[in-house]
């Protein structure tokens, strides 16, 4: 039987609810599908850890962190410590770390879920992002002098480098090369960012020539914003810096009906390092503890860690149970409109699951 090892880490505030959750969906599928096995072992990082021993995860979390297969991740954050010392305390070193310089995030419109974008039809709002992960506007490249003091200064510096943006550009034309509508808008702001947006430009043109078969256009971030609400048709896979493709799949996120909803991967290609899955989502401390937060985009993380693990028919079984769920209103959460916990939500795709019947 095929053996895969996942490091679960569930993080802080909505991450203790739906990681759990994902795990329970995941061993579902296991089962039904008998041909391989997870072992599961849970790392208790993030804000307590912090609270406890100073830091996030051990010094030497990230070599802890190699020999697995995948990273199950919940979010990191929590209402008493900032977030850029947790977020720098424990995703981005692990993201930079195992270099997941490729973040994939797809977005559409599931079964029964109504958009904002009332006259979408299903199909209508099928992307993929795909974000530069590794430098950028996140380089942490900066500094700060004369704290304190009135001539105080800060820089944060955005790093493109050659290799970090061509890595990102073949990745996205090859991903874009293997959907149905072979099309990739490449998101820029070369018209007031004059140096490194215009050699991310001018890399994206000289691998599109290697890609004759990918149909592909350029657009401002800020215009991409309108493009994405008044023409979701005219979008199908996207790369974007760091920073752009955070703010765009938020965006995507909430078109398509709720953050609750919206997974991601951040990948090593090269499988030289675990890649890293997690919904896209935070902490969520406004409903944190209180059992009502959406785990679609867990489950929708999971199918993408089936895939990245090689089990194609394990997670095409996952989504089809969990468009099943999401196509009836009794099993949406508060973020959906509806009243569904969940642990009833949880419930219902590992019936569909068990059930066989998807
Ligand atoms: P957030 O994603 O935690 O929440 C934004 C809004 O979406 C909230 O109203 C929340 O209730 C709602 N929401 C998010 N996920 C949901 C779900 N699964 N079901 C139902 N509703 C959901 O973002 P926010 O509030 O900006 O950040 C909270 C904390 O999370 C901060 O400390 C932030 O730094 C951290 N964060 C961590 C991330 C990570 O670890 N990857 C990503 C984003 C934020
Ligand atoms: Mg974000």
């Amino acid at each position: 039987m095929r053996a895969y090892r996942i490091a679960a880490i569930p993080g802080d505030g909505i991450g203790q609810e739906v990681i759990p959750a994902g795990l329970d969906v995941l061993d579902a599928v296991a089962r039904r599908d008998g041909g391989f096995r997870l072992a599961v072992e849970a790392l208790p990082w993030g804000s307590d850890h912090y609270r406890a021993h100073g830091c996030f995860m051990p010094e030497d979390g990230l070599a802890k962190l190699r020999p697995f297969d995948a990273i199950f991740f919940g979010a990191v954050g929590d209402p008493g410590i900032p977030d850029h010392v947790s977020l720098w305390g424990l995703r981005l070193p692990i993201c930079q770390g195992l270099d997941q310089y490729a973040n994939v995030r797809p977005t559409r419109l599931l079964p029964g879920i109504t958009p904002p974008l009332r006259h979408l039809a299903p199909g209508d709002l099928d992307w993929v992002i795909v974000r530069e992960n590794s430098e950028g506007e996140y380089a942490g490249h900066g500094g700060r002098v004369h704290r304190g003091l009135p001539e105080e200064v800060a820089t944060e510096t955005a790093v493109f480098t050659r290799a970090g943006v061509e890595r990102i550009m073949r990745f996205a034309f090859a991903l874009a090369r293997g959907r149905a509508r072979r099309h990739l808008t490449v998101v820029t702001k070369s018209n007031a960012q004059r140096h490194g947006m215009v050699l991310w430009d001018e890399i994206a043109a000289s691998v599109a020539r290697d890609h004759p078969e990918v149909a592909w256009d350029r657009e401002l971030v800020d215009a991409m914003t309108t493009r994405m609400v008044l023409r979701p048709r005219s979008i199908d896979t996207v790369v974007a810096t760091n920073l752009h493709a955070d703010i765009l799949s938020d965006l995507a996120a909430a078109l398509a009906g709720s953050l609750g909803i919206a997974a991601t991967a951040n990948l090593n290609p090269e499988r030289r390092f675990p890649s890293m899955f997690e919904p896209i989502h935070g902490s969520a401390f406004d409903i944190a503890g209180k059992g009502i937060a959406n785990p679609i985009a867990t489950f929708w993380t999971a199918v993408l860690m089936l895939e990245h693990l090689g089990e194609a028919a394990a997670a095409r079984q996952l989504m089809a149970a969990i468009e099943r769920v999401t196509a009836d209103p009794a099993f949406h959460t508060p973020d959906l409109g509806g009243k569904a916990t969940t642990a009833q939500v949880t419930a219902a795709v590992v019936d569909a699951i068990r059930s066989g019947n998807v």
